[in-house]
């Protein structure tokens, strides 16, 4: 019950790896709050959760937008009374399409950028002044292998989850001040019970064959490194990114 008397917000956890975040969250005493753009998903984890005997609310949200972030926010203080942790799960991933770099429109191109950049963003500024207020705060960002490996066709997603993995340096630096750490996991090949179009079988056997661990990841490989990072157990630790990769090589 590392967790217990701690809220926290965990966005796209509707389902696929932001599922297994919210429910081991709450299974260690934290009151969770799932957000999601799928509000009937969101409602069904919180469901899920409850049914195990815990707290939870879930909150239909687009993180892209500003006005509904922060009435998620103001939801979840309400319900609760303040923000501890939250993790920056969400982003436009399974249903993503891959294609070559010439031929991602700018439509396309501002929609990736929308959610899995600036929807970190506007999560981690409606945040801040409640764990600012506390001096207390566990901010974990999701940013991906790809930023690293710079895989083809995928060159928004590419870009989008750089942002991530800097603007974590970023506010590290600037809320370090209120006791409040901002870090976080870089993941890699994960199968979780969302269909994918963006890795076929061949690729599955070339990813394997580059990683030192010669399996599929799964999401329960990625719960506990995330804890960990929305735990006391780092509470020195802040501006990092964790590679949660099976030991990718990256040349
Ligand atoms: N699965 C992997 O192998 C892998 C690898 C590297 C990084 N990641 C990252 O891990 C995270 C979770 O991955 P996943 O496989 O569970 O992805 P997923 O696509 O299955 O789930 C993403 C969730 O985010 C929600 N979402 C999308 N747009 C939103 C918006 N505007 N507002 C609120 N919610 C929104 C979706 O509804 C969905 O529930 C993502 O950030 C992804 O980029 C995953």
């Amino acid at each position: 019950m590392r967790f217990k008397d701690r809220v926290a917000v965990i966005t796209g956890s509707g389902q696929g790896i932001g599922r297994a975040y919210a429910l081991e969250f709450a299974r260690q005493g934290a009151k969770v709050v799932v957000v999601d753009l799928n509000e009937e998903n969101a409602k069904a984890v919180a469901a899920e959760i409850q049914a195990e005997g815990f707290p939870a609310l879930a909150v239909g949200t687009d993180i892209a937008e500003g006005a509904s972030v922060s009435a998620m926010v103001a939801r979840t203080v309400e319900e609760f009374g303040g923000i501890d942790i939250l993790v920056n799960n969400a982003a436009i991933f399974a249903t993503l399409k891959m294609k070559p770099f010439e031929e991602i429109t700018l439509g396309e191109w501002n929609l990736v950028q929308s959610v899995n950049s600036t929807g970190t963003f506007l999560c981690c500024q409606a945040v801040a002044p409640i764990m600012r207020a506390a001096g207390y705060g566990r901010i974990v960002n999701v940013s991906s292998s790809v930023v690293m490996t710079g895989r083809a066709n995928y060159a928004h997603y590419v870009a989008s989850k750089g942002a991530v993995w800097a603007l974590t340096h970023a506010l590290a630096t600037e809320l370090g001040t209120d006791g409040i750490t901002v870090n976080a996991v870089s993941p890699h090949g994960i199968v979780t019970e969302v269909p994918r179009e963006t890795i076929t079988e061949d690729q599955w056997d070339s990813i394997l064959a580059d990683q030192a661990l010669k399996r599929r990841g799964e999401v329960s490989d990625m719960v506990g490194a995330v804890l960990f990072l929305a735990s006391d157990d780092s509470k020195y630790m802040t501006g990092q990114t964790l590679g949660l990769d099976a030991g990718l090589r990256y040349t």
